[in-house]
């Protein structure tokens, strides 16, 4: 079983690499984010709630989340692991998190911190267009946005997050610097850290987390 919880800063590339490493290990890329875009662009009362904040920059409060990825967590696509991205981001939802893998016989097996420093952040963050259709992302060099999705199949409409404006963009890495980068610790603290620089290129930075991954512990 593989229990991935990946940590980063907004942009530091945890859904570029969730993406590759759920496609080789085949196990679900769970992204909190993702599953709030979707349920906003459904407009289901979760997306209702959850609107607001997002449109912020602001983070959902922690019983609405919990309840959202718990859910997420407890479907069978999950027996042989996860690879969570954008949660936990709150030391109560690092806590909720812990005690929901005990009630599902689960674990986290290891917690890769992708390291990339601030002005990086916001320029990677400008650069970045999302999938209307598939929610892939692309950055502004790698695909030309009026040319569209070019993931497998798929031609959906590329547009900017609305959170990816400078303003929102600076008070997301905020809010990370005061409530999520403690969490850096927290993992350190139990052995499962492993820091990653996540400044080199997107092949090089996943190869270096395969291997982190590889060596691994298992759940006890
Ligand atoms: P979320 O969707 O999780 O956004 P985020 O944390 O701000 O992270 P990003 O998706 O912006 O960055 P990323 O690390 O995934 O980078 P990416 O791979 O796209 O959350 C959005 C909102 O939802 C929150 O603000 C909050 O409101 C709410 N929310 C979500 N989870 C929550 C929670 N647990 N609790 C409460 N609220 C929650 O890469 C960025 C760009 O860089 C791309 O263009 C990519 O192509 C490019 N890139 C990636 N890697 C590289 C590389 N190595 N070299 C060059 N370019 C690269
Ligand atoms: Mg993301
Ligand atoms: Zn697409």
């Amino acid at each position: 079983m593989y229990g991935i919880v990946l940590l980063g800063a907004p942009g530091a590339g945890k859904g570029t690499q969730a993406v590759l490493l759920s496609k080789d290990l085949r196990i679900p890329h769970i992204s909190s984010g993702d599953l709030f875009r979707e349920n906003i662009k459904n407009q289901t009362e979760l997306g209702k709630q959850a609107q607001q904040y997002l449109d912020r920059g602001d983070l959902v409060p922690d019983e609405i989340t919990i309840g959202m990825v718990r859910e997420r967590l407890s479907r069978p696509d999950t027996a042989r692991g996860f690879i969570l991205d954008g949660f936990p981001r709150t030391i109560p939802q690092a806590d909720a998190l812990a005690q929901l893998l005990r009630e599902l016989g689960k674990c986290i097996t290891i917690v890769p911190y992708i390291r990339v420093r601030e002005r990086m952040l916001m320029e990677r963050l400008s650069h970045r267009w999302t999938c209307r259709d598939c929610g892939a992302v692309f950055s502004y060099e790698s695909v030309p946005p009026r040319e569209g999705c070019k993931k497998d199949v798929c031609t959906g409409e590329l547009y900017q997050r609305s959170d990816d404006n400078p303003e929102t963009q600076a008070r997301r890495i905020r809010i990370y610097q005061e409530q999520t980068a403690p969490l850096i610790d927290y993992y350190r603290n139990l052995g499962l850290l492993r820091e990653v620089n996540g400044e080199h290129t997107i092949p090089y930075v996943h190869h270096l987390l395969r291997q982190l991954i590889m060596t691994s512990h298992e759940c006890d």
